[in-house]
């Protein structure tokens, strides 16, 4: 193994235990937030409309002039990619009489106002105004497109309607760029990418993914590598943001053969169809601690999961990939990230996966729309190749997720069946479910500072 000095991914050795965490968060959350227009409301004006919300990535916009509109319950925005390169943000409304100037996403050398033929630039000014000569005269420079705040971090471009904010930077803090910085987010290439209309509220997606309670549940075949024993989890806590990591391990692999142990790292690319990559080095390491008789003997501190990091080092390192950065349990373990409000990120090294669920535009709180996106670390060439285009799934149950993603897909659509039951006021979270409970905590804190705002 190759790990020397400290990096930023070693702090999953010494962060919080569940015994080091306690009783520090509420564990009883009341259920009306899942089923209530009233609370919907509140969230929509001190949540939505106030925070950092991920709206794509810079690589969805990779040319002057492409363009991309983003909505937020009825709010709806203008993201494009500028002539001098920069993203930028506005309020989707023509400045004549406020007609929607865009639909959908597109390219475009400037807007043009189907109503009356107003045009504006790229970076939002009023261009042309139609027979503009006998028009009254009004001041063109102050007609520009409204501008919306949008940030660009590790690739993800963030907006947030509160012209008053915090730059995204401090919103999110020091630690989490440090931590992200070595995964080299910001040269993923997106390889999956699916937005469809969900029948629950969007907490319920964010804390199906808060929690690996549920794996024994709902992921059975996970059983076998993910080592659920709660005590090793760690966590870090970054004010409203949060990561936790299990470790990707056979449990007790002490107790299996070192061919049950590889046979546990093969069944893998079932649920974690990007590891395929990676096996065929795996194999090549694992033959190596074969013994004359092809039985296989790892010696002390060798088991599946060195040498599965091992394998991912080599694969990616191979590929012209410099994975210095990341630690060998970075290899192998997935941390999950939940950044406020609705940004959860599986990431390893070489890849990630993203979360996000947003109240349905309807303004039903029993429906949501969620967005899942992939992303690999591919060398430059590679990436158009691995690039994959939205995919808006209009029929129910007509995408084929994979098959843990499918398996969460039915799960929250029956959580928030039982929870349109307005007799059960309550639910009860368990120890492990620190993250679900640190979330409802930060939900909590935006609408009791919302109340008090003017
Ligand atoms: S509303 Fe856009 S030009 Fe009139
Ligand atoms: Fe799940």
């Amino acid at each position: 193994m190759t790990e020397t000095t400290a990096r930023p991914g070693d702090w999953a050795e010494t962060a919080l235990g569940l015994s080091d965490i306690g009783d520090r968060f509420r564990t009883r959350v009341p259920t009306d937030r899942y089923r209530s227009e009233e609370f919907q409301q509140r969230e929509r004006e001190a949540i939505w409309m106030r925070t950092w919300q991920v709206v794509g990535r810079t690589d969805d916009l990779p040319h002057a002039g492409d363009w991309t509109v983003h909505r937020i319950f009825d709010q709806s925005y203008i993201v494009v990619r500028g002539k001098d390169d920069v993203i930028r943000g506005f309020v989707n409304a023509c400045r004549h009489r406020g007609n929607l100037l865009c639909q959908g996403s597109g390219n475009a050398k400037r807007f043009l106002c189907q109503y009356h033929l107003w045009s504006y630039d790229l970076d939002g000014k009023l261009r042309g105004v139609l027979r503009e000569n006998i028009q009254a005269p009004f001041d063109k420079e102050n007609h520009g497109l409204l501008p919306v705040r949008v940030e660009c971090f590790a690739g993800f471009v963030f907006l947030n309607p509160d012209p008053d904010a915090a730059p995204l930077a401090e919103f999110l803090g020091p630690d989490v760029a440090e931590l992200l910085a070595p995964y080299r987010l910001d040269e993923m290439t997106t390889v999956m990418n699916v937005r469809e209309a969900l029948e629950c509220n969007w907490k319920v997606v964010m804390d199906a993914f808060h929690e690996g309670y549920h794996v024994s549940g709902v992921h059975p075949q996970l059983l076998r590598m993910i080592d659920l024993d709660p005590t090793k989890s760690r966590y870090r806590f970054f004010g409203d943001h949060c990561v936790a990591v299990a470790p990707f391990d056979v449990p007790n692999a002490a107790q299996y053969t070192p061919e049950q142990q590889v046979a546990g790292i093969k069944e893998l690319p079932e649920t974690f169809p990007s590891l395929t990559g990676v096996l065929p080095r795996f194999d090549e390491l694992v033959a190596t601690y074969a013994d004359s008789d092809g039985k296989l003997v790892f010696p002390e501190g060798v088991t599946a999961r060195t040498i599965l990091q091992q394998a991912t080092r080599d694969t990616l390192t191979g590929m012209g990939l410099d994975v210095s950065g990341l630690t060998d349990a970075q290899m192998s373990d997935n941390q999950g990230w939940a950044l406020f409000p609705n940004f959860f990120m599986t990431i390893r090294a070489g890849e990630c996966h993203v979360i996000m669920a947003a109240p349905h535009p309807d303004g039903d709180p029993n429906r949501c729309v969620w967005h899942v996106r992939s992303h690999m670390w591919l060398p430059p060439e590679h990436r158009d190749e691995f690039r994959a285009e939205l995919v808006e799934v209009e029929e129910p149950g007509s995408y084929e997720y994979f098959l843990a993603l499918q398996q969460d897909y039915e799960q929250m659509q029956r959580q928030q069946d039982g929870l349109r039951n307005s007799t059960l006021d309550h639910m009860s979270l368990v120890k492990e479910e620190v993250v679900v409970a640190h979330f409802h905590a930060v939900v909590d804190r935006y609408l009791a500072e919302g109340r008090t705002q003017p």
